[in-house]
């Protein structure tokens, strides 16, 4: 299997960065910290993994809302106050849709979708942690994913504040082959949330994937996908040669080729579901 060191990136594809980047930053608390031609890369400064977002224009894919990211905040009062803001600021920042907040699955959750068409989560877990068990539970995803909580004053006159990107998502067919392929090839922990849905998540972080099945779900170019870093240039290459040769059989439906991007050696595959994900060196 692989080796990764870290669950280190995701990517996502929006219609136009002037128009999704202000919402990630505005309203999520990411910070810029790279800039290319067509592409944005975020952090959460709470968080270690980062966001690249790319400008698809307008082919950008129209996503469905179980493909979503999520970010956290501490108190369910957080949402309501996430609700208000986002409604009150919806024309300003061309909000499509905002979900008014519900419990669903252990969270307290508001949904909404940005200009580019890309659902996000502002979660609450405060209600679920008051009994011990959801605390380690799921490799402890419910749990806090920061070590001291964002300040406050470095996100002010919201009525809440993002405290950690916490979460992506995949629609898968069978969680049974996908379990499989997660641990067994990717080399992550796998963790059954309920009977059609993994989490999958690096044994080191709390971030973490949201892996459901579904009956129809769509095939995302390569600028959706998340990133698997393993330990250097070498293993990126021992990587793909292990892939090449016993790939097709281990459920990876598409390999492509070494490509370098300036840092590091990288290469793009996709799994059982034709996910796409990336394994690169350390940046
Ligand atoms: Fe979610």
């Amino acid at each position: 299997m692989l080796k990764p060191i870290a669950l280190s990136q995701t990517h996502m594809e929006c219609s136009h960065l002037k128009d999704t980047v202000p919402v990630l930053t505005d309203f999520l608390a990411f910070e810029k910290v790279a800039e290319r031609p067509g592409e944005v890369t975020l952090k959460h400064p709470n968080t270690d993994w980062l966001l690249t977002v790319h400008e698809g224009g307008s082919d950008a894919s129209e996503k469905q809302m179980h493909n979503h990211y999520g970010v956290r905040v501490l108190t369910t009062q957080e949402v309501d106050a996430a609700y208000d803001y986002l409604s009150a600021h919806k024309e300003k920042y061309h909000l499509p849709q905002i979900g008014r907040p519900l419990n669903n699955h252990g969270s307290y959750s508001l949904y909404f979708l940005e200009p580019g068409s890309n659902g996000w989560e502002i979660e609450c877990y405060a209600d679920a942690l008051r009994k011990e068990i959801w605390k380690t539970k799921y490799g402890g995803v419910w749990a806090p994913h920061w070590e001291r909580p964002f300040s406050a004053e470095r996100f002010p006159g919201r009525g809440y504040v993002p405290q950690g990107f916490t979460h992506g998502t995949l629609a898968i067919g069978d969680h049974r082959i996908s379990r499989d392929f997660y641990a067994n090839v990717l080399g992550l922990e796998v963790h059954q949330a309920n009977p059609h849905v993994v989490y999958i998540k690096h044994p080191k972080t709390k971030c973490y994937v949201v892996c459901a099945e579904r009956k129809e779900w769509k095939v995302f170019s390569d600028n959706f996908r998340f990133t698997l870093a393993v330990e250097s240039q070498e293993a990126v290459s021992e990587a793909h040669r292990w892939l090449s040769q016993s790939g097709k059989e281990l459920g990876v439906s598409d390999l492509g080729p070494i490509r370098q991007n300036g840092t590091g050696a990288f290469f793009l595959l996709r799994d059982p579901d034709r996910n796409c994900w990336e394994v690169t060196s350390p940046h």
